[in-house]
């Protein structure tokens, strides 16, 4: 598994002309500037230098910086400006092709037609430096098969899972002659109001960066450029508000929100988006701190960044810029390469120039970072169109997501898996019946692939003897209003075991989609109530986006399966595991609070003063217990594991060095099963507070019933640095605590020594 933290890189060299323009052109530049904003402004300039004028480090990037220097040197400014101008597909489209022609457009966005792609691409060629364009689309987990959302990809801690995933998607993409997709989304949040936490891979920075690797590794491998996003701190917004501020101290930057990024840029990822929001007062796309020092000069990122939709103009809103031209220059000073749908450097960037407000050396640095990535991604070479990956095998990689990303939460007197003995079971619930699959990133006008409902898998799997009785009970597939609820509990009444299905709201999923209250909808919580005084066995199945609070639903079901979004493939493999044919092993990616009131939240907090006890001048709640309802790691099978014989190779672990930690696993159930064998690490003392565990390694084993295995993990201790106030690592030696189990509070522990 990759570590999160790798050596920084230097970038590659364009050649020496670019260096010796650059430094005339600072020289020569005039910009007004406020105090703050020049001295990131000078650094942003010196590390422009230094990022060119470094020796490219392979053969490989010496020749593309050849290329692009002698490419840029023949452009013209128009051609300059029109690569650092990403634009929508719109209408009309002979005027946007008649602008690819002229070389005022560098990328496209959310094109879906292939052969409108063409017309483009075609267009591009008749340019008259024939740069090739970037065809860029939200390619995340749905192209046509609909995957389960990347938090699930999360839950199943297995990340050659989430790898083939992202390779079939970007597979079905390329096919159609997309090139460039925005994801992975890496953002890192412990706020389940966020809708956009479906995106991502949940509240921790080692498995954020395992995911993030194997996303990025997938997409490449499906012929996608994929990008890193979004850079950074767009997870932390106060209050779970999609687009609002962040505060994040520099230490918690570095140790929580960089690492993914890191992880994703040594995975391959060259471009990356600015975030919408703004970081510590500045907004990320005027963020010359965040663009430089951090992701160039500590990152080592060698690729170009684009601004996310519209955020150049944004800046106006942010109150950074009192028009359109003042917010490019800020833009393009901070060292944000392209500008997605937002028109400000198409139209203003020339005017800028002349007024030296810009050099041309920030226009040319940009442009040859896009280049440097096209030339990278063979766009120059010759094209031919890719085949689409078999569907069979895509619907295979979605149905083995489904199966080990489903949480089962709780499973009183076992009543999963619904025994062959069970003779009636009641379906309620009208997403039982749905074949819809919502996905906000699913690019329109795709015909549908067929796909199961929940009630036609689950009687394609009775038992001889065995019926099913359905119940909508709600008007709408999302719970939000009753239907005949009183049938639902006739139902019920006649059946032995209860499984009711609840949705969050479809469009409660993505951006945009922040919520202040996580529970389950009244109508939902008032048919579960009423099933529930049925007195009979209720499963209840979850399908969210994100963590809700289930406090109230956890006190009436027996059982409770989390099966995030199912889509294509999942809601059979809902039915295979609400019968058994499948064993669940997925975990939470996220804790899931008690209520909204606890929120942020995650299992990796630092201790206080004073834990929490009974006694009130504690680090407590006076209503509510500071516990998760279900914490980070958490997950149930139908067999159980016990961990014994926690065996670190030594107690001395060397700062530089590595140490293998085996421990024993046995399935003591009574049927075969996979575990998520995790290893936390806590520091006791250091010279800051540290969490009072973090997730340093982890490992899913398949074990039958008796079996016993010893999993090996190897801790490095470079794994147990951390950053100080200044983002500087801090390596130092002291005690450390280790924790294996199946979730974050694992207790078999041992004692080692960091020197
Ligand atoms: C806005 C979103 O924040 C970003 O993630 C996405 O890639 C762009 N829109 C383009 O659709």
């Amino acid at each position: 598994m990759p570590a999160p933290h790798m050596p920084i890189e230097r970038g590659p060299r364009i050649g020496t002309n670019l260096l010796r323009q650059s430094r005339t052109q600072f020289k020569k530049s005039r910009v007004c500037l406020t105090r703050s904003s020049l001295i990131w402004f000078l650094l942003a300039q010196l590390l422009a230098w230094s990022t060119f004028a470094a020796a490219a480090d392979t053969q490989h990037e010496q020749i593309v910086a050849e290329k692009v220097e002698s490419l840029v040197a023949r452009m013209t400014l128009t051609e300059k400006i029109g690569q650092l101008n990403l634009i929508s597909q719109g209408e009309p489209v002979e005027e946007q092709l008649a602008s690819v022609r002229a070389g005022r457009v560098g990328a496209m966005l959310n094109v879906v037609d292939p052969a409108i792609i063409d017309r483009y691409r075609e267009a591009a060629s008749q340019s008259r430096l024939k740069i090739p364009l970037l065809f860029g689309l939200d390619a995340v987990d749905v192209f046509r098969i609909a995957f389960p959302p990347p938090i699930a990809w999360a839950a199943t801690f297995r990340p050659e899972l989430a790898e083939a995933a992202s390779r079939s998607v970007a597979g079905e993409t390329a096919a159609i002659g997309v090139n460039w997709t925005f994801a992975p989304m890496v953002d890192i949040s412990r706020d389940p109001r966020w809708g956009r936490v479906v995106e991502g891979a949940g509240e921790d920075p080692y498995l954020g960066s395992v995911m993030a690797a194997a996303r990025v590794r997938g997409y490449l491998a499906g012929g996608l450029m994929p990008t890193a996003k979004h850079f950074v701190g767009y997870g932390a917004g106060e209050s779970g508000r999609d687009y609002n501020g962040a505060l994040i101290p520099t230490s918690d930057l570095y140790d929580r929100y960089l690492p993914p990024f890191q992880a994703a840029f040594n995975a391959g990822a060259q471009t990356v988006m600015g975030a919408l929001n703004a970081i510590n007062g500045v907004p990320a796309t005027a963020n010359a701190f965040l663009m430089y020092r951090v992701l160039r000069r500590d990152m080592g990122f060698k690729g170009f960044v684009t601004s996310d939709y519209n955020a150049i103009g944004e800046l106006i809103n942010h109150g950074l810029a009192a028009d359109l031209a003042a917010a490019s220059r800020l833009a393009l000073k901070a060292g944000i390469d392209l500008d997605m749908e937002g028109y400000g450097y198409d139209r203003h960037l020339a005017a800028e120039l002349a007024a030296s407000r810009v050099t041309q050396i920030q226009i040319d640095h940009a442009v040859a970072r896009i280049l440097t990535v096209k030339f990278n991604m063979g766009l120059f070479d010759e094209w031919s169109r890719k085949t689409a990956p078999p569907e069979a095998e895509t619907r295979k990689i979605a149905r083995q997501i489904a199966r080990e990303s489903f949480v089962l939460l709780k499973n009183d007197n076992t009543v999963l898996p619904i025994a062959t003995g069970v003779k009636t079971i009641a379906l309620i619930g009208d997403a039982a019946k749905t074949d819809f699959d919502e996905s906000w990133y699913g690019p329109a006008g795709l015909t549908q692939p067929a796909t199961q409902t929940l009630y036609d898998a689950m009687k394609e799997r009775l038992a001889p003897g065995q019926s099913i009785v359905y119940e909508p009970a709600f008007a709408d597939r999302c719970g939000k209003s009753l239907a005949d609820d009183a049938a639902a509990v006739r139902a019920a009444e006649r059946a032995d075991v209860i499984v009711l299905i609840v949705t969050e709201d479809c469009e409660f999923s993505g951006e945009g989609t922040s919520r202040a209250n996580l529970d389950l909808s009244t109508a939902q919580q008032t048919v579960l109530d009423r099933l529930s005084a049925t007195g009979k066995p209720l499963v209840l199945v979850v399908t969210a986006g994100r963590p809700l609070t289930l406090t109230a639903a956890a006190a009436k079901a027996q059982a409770i399966l989390y099966a995030w979004l199912p889509r294509t493939e999942g809601r059979a493999a809902l039915a295979e595991i609400l019968t058994g044919e499948v064993n669940p092993s997925g975990k939470l990616p996220m804790s899931l609070p008690r209520s909204v009131g606890q929120i942020p939240i995650s299992y990796d907090v630092l201790p206080t003063s004073r834990p929490p006890t009974e006694s009130r001048y504690t680090s407590r709640y006076l209503d509510e217990n500071v516990t998760p309802l279900y914490p980070f790691g958490f997950g149930l099978s139908y067999t159980t594991f016990e961990y014994t014989k926690l065996r670190p190779q030594s107690v001395v672990l060397d700062l530089a060095g590595s140490m293998f930690i085996d421990v024993d696993v046995t399935n003591t159930g009574s049927r075969s099963g996979q575990e998520v064998v995790q290893l936390y690490v806590r520091r006791p003392v250091a010279s800051r507070s540290r969490p009072i565990r973090e997730l340093k390694g982890f490992q899913k084993i398949a074990l039958r019933p008796g079996e016993t295995r010893t999993v090996r993990f190897d801790l490095h201790g470079r794994a147990l640095a951390f950053h100080d106030d200044e983002g500087k690592r801090v390596e130092e030696p002291g005690p450390v605590q280790i924790f294996v189990g199946g979730s974050s509070q694992a207790t078999l522990s041992a004692d080692l020594v960091m020197k």
